[in-house]
């Protein structure tokens, strides 16, 4: 036994959330390993919605999912998550009123492949969030560059920010928002300083966040800060 390292303690935080039925968000889908982690969670009642900026990473995680027979419960979808509230608005044909939520047309089940025959309990999942403001029980952001891939597109502070704000929006009350970020790249200690800044800053009445660091290794070993949402 040892002590969890950074994805290790993200994937304990999401399953002390998370629960059949569940829907959960992978803002940054990648090779698929979260969005796999995720889908397990939810279960066949679930619904994951995985996003990538790259193709090779919506490809590598469509390709993980399918050999997993898990793909029935995922969307995966190519975009950048600086975007994510029009693509969450888009996906599950959501449209905000004021206050609310309003179904705008019938589920995109449709658009074939994954989607199989999950229209009917998907929207009446949204139905219960409408008026709740609110969508996901969890949303995972595992920062930084594409294993095993070049390290040219990568998260940077520009699109993380707004993407951790908008989707801290669509979180249900006791849900939680986690993210993994990486110091050793360049650019991964300014991008985790600025999510920290922007976390611990938030209304302790409305959040309570934690911060989970090795402060003794010269490795840098990533970070994790979680969000749950209180009310
Ligand atoms: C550390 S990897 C994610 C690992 C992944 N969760 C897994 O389990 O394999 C970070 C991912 O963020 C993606 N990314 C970088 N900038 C992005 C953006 N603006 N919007 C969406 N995804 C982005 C990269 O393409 C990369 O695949």
């Amino acid at each position: 036994m040892s002590l969890p390292q950074g994805v290790e303690m993200s994937h304990l935080i999401l399953k002390r959330f998370i629960s059949f039925g569940d829907y959960a968000l992978d803002a940054t889908c990648g090779n698929g390993h979260d969005t796999q982690f995720l889908a397990e969670l939810v279960g066949e009642e679930g619904q994951v919605l995985a996003v990538d900026i790259q193709e090779e990473a919506v490809a590598n995680t469509q390709s993980l999912l399918k050999n997993k027979n898990l793909l029935g419960r995922v969307r995966i979808i190519r975009g950048d998550h600086k975007n994510v509230k029009n693509l969450i608005e888009e996906e599950f044909s959501l449209k905000t009123n004021e206050n609310s939520f309003s179904l705008e047309t019938s589920l995109k089940s449709e658009k074939g492949n994954n989607k199989e025959n999950e229209s009917n309990k998907t929207e009446s999942k949204i139905e219960k969030d409408l008026n709740k403001k609110s969508l996901f029980k969890a949303a995972i952001f595992n920062l930084g560059f594409l294993p095993g891939s070049g390290k040219e597109i990568i998260t940077t502070p520009e699109t993380t920010l707004p993407a951790l704000k908008q989707s801290l929006e669509f979180i249900t009350s006791g849900g939680v928002l986690v993210i993994v970020a990486y110091t050793g790249h360049p650019g991964g200690k300014e991008e985790c300083q600025q999510v920290l800044d922007w976390a611990g800053n938030l209304d302790s009445h409305n959040y309570n966040v934690l911060h989970q660091k090795y402060i003794n290794q010269s490795a840098e070993p990533p970070q994790v800060i979680a969000v749950e949402k209180r009310t």
